[in-house]
This record gives C-alpha cells, structure tokens and sequence, in this order.
C-alpha cells in the first residue's frame, strides 16, 4: 500500500514528466515550421524579389518628346515598372539634355547615366563594324531591318560595343532616312553635286554622299535647323518623323522619300552597372526592351503615309526616288565596305538581295 504523500509525489513526477516530452515534441515541431518558412522566404527572394533593385535608372535621348524614341523611352519605363512591381524605373532625359550622342557616350561610360539610345551611325566612329547597317537600300522598310536585328550576324555586330565602357543592349529603329533639302529638288545622283548635305557625323554616311558628289557636313541633331535656315547647308540626311518634329518644314521646300538607309540606334547601358544586376533584374530589363522595341517598329510602320500627308500639308514637296537611282553609290558602298570587315562583308551577303 502506497502512503498518501508519496503516491502524490509520484502523480506530480509523472505529470512533470509529461509536460517535458510534451514541450520536447512542440519545439521540434516549432523548429520545423520555421525551417520551412525560412526556405519559402529564401526561394521567392531568389526567384523575384530581393534580387531586383529599388532603382530609378537615368536614360537620355537626342530626339524631341514627339518623336517615336520618346514614346519607346516611356513605353520602357511603364514596361520596367510593370514587371519589377514599382521597384525598376527610368529618369528619362530627351531632346538633348544631357548633351550631344559623343556627350551621352561619355557620361553612360563614366555612369553618370544607366542608360541612352544612341544612334548607330554615332557608334560608328567607336564600332566601325555598325557601318554594316547603312548599306544604302538593303532594307526595303523597316520591319526588314528589325527582322534582320534578331538575326546571328546583328548580334555579333552589337557584341562588338563590348569592351568599351558601354553595353549594347538592342537595336531600336526610327523611320528610314530622306533627303530633306532647302531649295533645290533631287531627282537623281548628280544633282547632289556640290550640294552642302548634312549627315549624322558617322563615316559611311559621309562616303554614301560624296559618292554621289555632295559635301556631307557632319553636325549634331540640335544644330541642323539653324543650319538649313541660315544656309550653312543646303540639305539633310533624316526621318521623317524628326523632320515634323523640328519643324524642319519651316526652313526646307523639299522632302525626297528615298528610304535609302535604315536608321537604328543601340540601347546601350552602362557596362558595369549592367553586369552587377542579378539575372533576374537583366531579364526584366531586357523583356521590358524588347517589348518597347516590337511597339515601336509597329508604330512607326504605321505612321509612313500620315506623315507624308503631314509634310505636304505643311507646303512641302514629298516626292520618292527609288534605288535605282544610286545603283553606282550602292555598288561602290557594298565593295568598299565588304573590304573593310569580315562582319560587313557576312552582313551585306546574308541581306543584299
Ligand atoms: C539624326 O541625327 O539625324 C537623328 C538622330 C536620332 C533620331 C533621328 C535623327
């Protein structure tokens, strides 16, 4: 028979006991659960969250905040805040603020700016191989040309930016280039002759108009209107979407629809502010670009014959030239140029038809 007090004491034992393995069992059970909550929170932040920087990117433009360029730079950034949940967005800097394209260059080399669309007719002077994309007309229109910047080769010539401060990103098009001219019409090769023709300052600009007898005046963007109108040159090389939007009408009778070079620029980006995102936040700025870029080449494609109407409205004289035309500059182009760079020379022979 077991006495009152201790059979108490061995009920109080047994409950303590209890209790213990009890309290064992939860905190295996506790630790498990937190195990698991830590993995999910390590899982998503790899996955799409922790990896993507709260960063308001600065990206410049020489063109005006009616030209397609500025709409593509605003459609990037809605595209950018869209798939990083607010946190990836864009300062955007038009129309020259940050200077000239050998300015913005500069600044996206030294990060100064994330971000910039200059031309590849600038880029050039810098990546001789860009010369490969102003073959005069081989490209009949601009989804040809966008076709083509997809392709093996295209890539292999915007890989060539590598390595000098800059990343080139993508190709974004404006409108083909026209003859935008002051006072005296352009039918045919020889009336370019001695004519004061501004360019793009790029080399393979320059030789496509002193093949056909011009003197190509390389200027910047922001110095061409006051240059036509005061007769320092007597014509441009330019899109129609910048000619309505600098108001060149106001200073020039003649516009040539000759569509004979496309126009790209290369979205470049600082190098390494680039390679130091993760993978996840590279992937969203270049899905957010290409985006940008489908919708700008579907625009602007459909602006071709409103804008024609625009500039005769304007008491322009709109009229085409075909490439018929400059069969001797294109033929000198091809041969120089093929010459110059195995690249050049592939990318002629893949799109020359
Ligand atoms: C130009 O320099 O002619 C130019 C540059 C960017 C867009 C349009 C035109």
């Amino acid at each position: 028979m077991i006495k009152k007090p201790l059979k108490f004491m061995l009920v109080s034992c047994l409950f303590a006991l209890l209790f213990v393995l009890a309290a064992c069992g939860n905190s295996n059970t506790t630790n498990e659960t937190d195990a698991k909550t830590d993995n999910k929170s390590a899982v998503s932040a790899t996955s799409s969250d922790e990896d993507i920087p709260k960063k308001k990117f600065k990206l410049a433009h020489i063109t005006s905040t009616d030209h397609m360029w500025h709409k593509a730079a605003e459609k990037f950034n809605e595209e950018l805040k869209a798939r990083s949940d607010g946190k990836m967005e864009l300062e955007i800097y038009p129309a020259s603020q940050l200077g000239t394209e050998a300015d913005m260059a500069q600044q996206v080399e030294a990060g100064s700016i994330d971000f910039a669309f200059i031309t590849a007719a600038f880029l050039s002077t810098r990546t001789p191989e860009m010369a490969a994309w102003f073959a005069p007309y081989m490209f009949e229109n601009l989804q040809e040309a966008s076709d083509a910047s997809h392709t093996d080769i295209a890539r292999e010539i915007l890989g060539e930016i590598e390595g000098t401060g800059l990343k080139g990103l993508d190709y974004l098009f404006a409108g083909q280039r026209t003859m935008v001219l002051k006072s005296k019409e352009v039918k045919k090769a020889s009336d370019l002759a001695g004519l004061k023709m501004r360019v793009t300052p790029s080399p393979p600009l320059q030789k496509f108009y002193k093949d056909a007898g011009a003197a190509p005046e390389g200027l910047p963007l922001p110095e061409v209107y006051s240059a036509l109108q005061t007769g320092v040159i007597d014509g441009m090389d330019m899109d129609l979407d910048a000619t309505i939007t600098n108001k060149y009408s106001e200073v020039a009778k003649y516009v040539a629809v000759t569509n004979h070079m496309v126009w790209p620029s290369i979205v470049v980006a600082n190098e390494g502010m680039f390679d130091g995102l993760s993978e996840n936040a590279q992937k969203i700025i270049i899905d957010s670009l290409q985006a940008t870029i489908a919708y700008a080449v579907e625009t602007r494609t459909g602006q071709e014959e409103e804008f024609k109407k625009e500039l005769a409205s304007q008491g322009v004289t709109v009229y085409e030239l075909g490439a018929d035309v400059f069969k001797e500059q294109i033929e000198a182009f091809d041969a120089e140029y093929s010459a110059k760079s195995a690249l050049i020379k592939q990318f002629i022979n893949e799109f020359r038809k």
